[in-house]
């Protein structure tokens, strides 16, 4: 059974391994998105996990996605503490962790890696370090890297032999992470097969194309919001 991938636009995915508690959603931005093409009550899932805490990857699509499907909230531990005591999320609904850690779930595990980038809440609240995540869909044997926000780093090499990943997410819009042209190193650094750039053309300030996007060795796909894809184990 292959990983079905759906992209939600900016840096939001959603993720179905098609079994019980197979569904995962990563930091959805749907409100004030116009590039979107899912609204919340669109949107099913077992987990949802959130990267750090700027309002384009936690905001209140994510809260109320997290509520309406009683989902269990993954994300750092200044990010888990904010979803109990402000958002009145149970505790046994959130799993805090933080980069070198990772989280046993029924498809698998989520690992959580570096990410090099701040992590605020629009208050100026401090919400921890800002992660990325590997996805291990164990059930269908996909892995996927979500690399959250951030810049180039020679560590993802080793993210790369660590978690295997078949496909990475690399933010690509420049400005507050890398520019097509680092992402695509990132890629080759990484070295999972397919790549997909990500948080670039939602806003006017950020890269409009990813025509530099072209890592050696690596089979770039380019996903619009709302589109699915589905990736073989
Ligand atoms: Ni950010
Ligand atoms: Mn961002």
């Amino acid at each position: 059974m292959p990983l079905t991938i759906t992209f939600l636009g900016h840096s939001g995915f959603l993720f179905d391994d098609g079994q019980p508690g197979g569904r995962v959603c990563v930091d959805p931005f749907l409100t004030g998105n116009a590039k979107a093409k899912h609204q919340p009550g669109d949107i099913a899932c077992d987990v949802i996990a959130f990267t750090h805490g700027h309002g384009d990857h936690l905001n209140d699509d994510g809260i109320a996605i997290a509520k309406a499907n009683d989902a269990t909230c993954v994300a750092n531990y200044e990010i888990a503490n904010l979803l109990k005591q402000k958002h009145g999320l149970a505790d046994d609904k959130v799993e805090p962790g933080n980069p070198g850690g990772s989280i046993a779930t029924a498809f698998g595990r989520v690992a959580f890696t570096p990410a090099l980038h701040s992590s605020s809440g629009p208050d100026g609240r401090y919400l921890g370090v800002a992660c990325g995540f590997v996805l291990h869909f164990e059930r269908v044997d996909v892995a996927v890297y979500h690399a959250g926000d951030t810049a180039l780093f020679s560590d993802m090499k080793l993210i790369g032999q660590l978690g295997e990943p078949d496909v990475a997410l690399l933010p690509a819009g420049g400005r507050y992470n890398m520019t097509p042209k680092l992402a695509a190193r990132a890629a080759e650094m990484v070295g999972a097969k397919f790549a997909v750039p990500i948080h670039w053309g939602t806003f006017p300030h950020l890269g409009q194309d990813v025509d530099e996007f072209s890592p050696d060795g690596v089979e770039v796909k380019i996903m619009q919001p709302g589109q699915t894809w589905e990736v073989a184990g």
